[in-house]
């Protein structure tokens, strides 16, 4: 990022990196959990469940890469090893069930986590990082999304 684009970012950069760098880590706790979970669910509607954790895989990659992007731009460095991710994240990885109920209500867990962190996130960055807090509600946008969905499969 160009200079002034770096000026325009208001406050404690380091800080919002490693905020940021948080989130990512958090997204890969999550993508991991569902690419698991994807690949063990069975039980009743377990390919239908599992398809629906598959495109989840891709969504918080898409997550992971544009926090990422972000981070390089404000000239910080992503989270690069999996110590690091679990260091950073939130929440632990959580207990890994087989049947689609145990599944799905760990992920609710999971993206209300996420999404509690991001709307905290929103709100730090609304006066002081215009692009990174478009970003993080374009983000938050998904999550409440998935969390809907979530609900609905699990007939809440
Ligand atoms: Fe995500
Ligand atoms: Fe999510």
């Amino acid at each position: 990022m160009g200079k002034k684009g770096k000026e325009i970012v208001e406050g404690n950069v380091k800080k919002l990196i490693d905020e940021l760098n948080r989130m990512v880590a958090d997204e890969w706790i999550a993508l991991f959990y569902y690419w698991i979970a994807s690949q063990v669910v069975s039980g009743r509607s377990a390919i239908q469940v599992s398809g629906i954790l598959k495109e989840s895989v891709q969504e918080e990659l898409e997550h992971a890469t544009q926090l990422a992007e972000r981070i390089v731009e404000l000239g910080g460095k992503p989270v690069s090893t999996p110590r690091e991710v679990l260091e950073k994240a939130h929440h632990k990885f959580p207990p890994l069930s087989k049947d689609v109920d145990g599944i799905l209500r760990t992920a609710l867990k999971v993206e209300r986590g996420v999404i509690e962190s991001y709307n905290k996130l929103v709100k730090e960055t609304r006066e002081k990082d215009p692009i990174t807090h478009r970003l993080l509600v374009h983000i938050l946008r998904d999550e409440v999304s998935e969390e809907q969905n979530i609900e609905t499969m699990l007939g809440k």
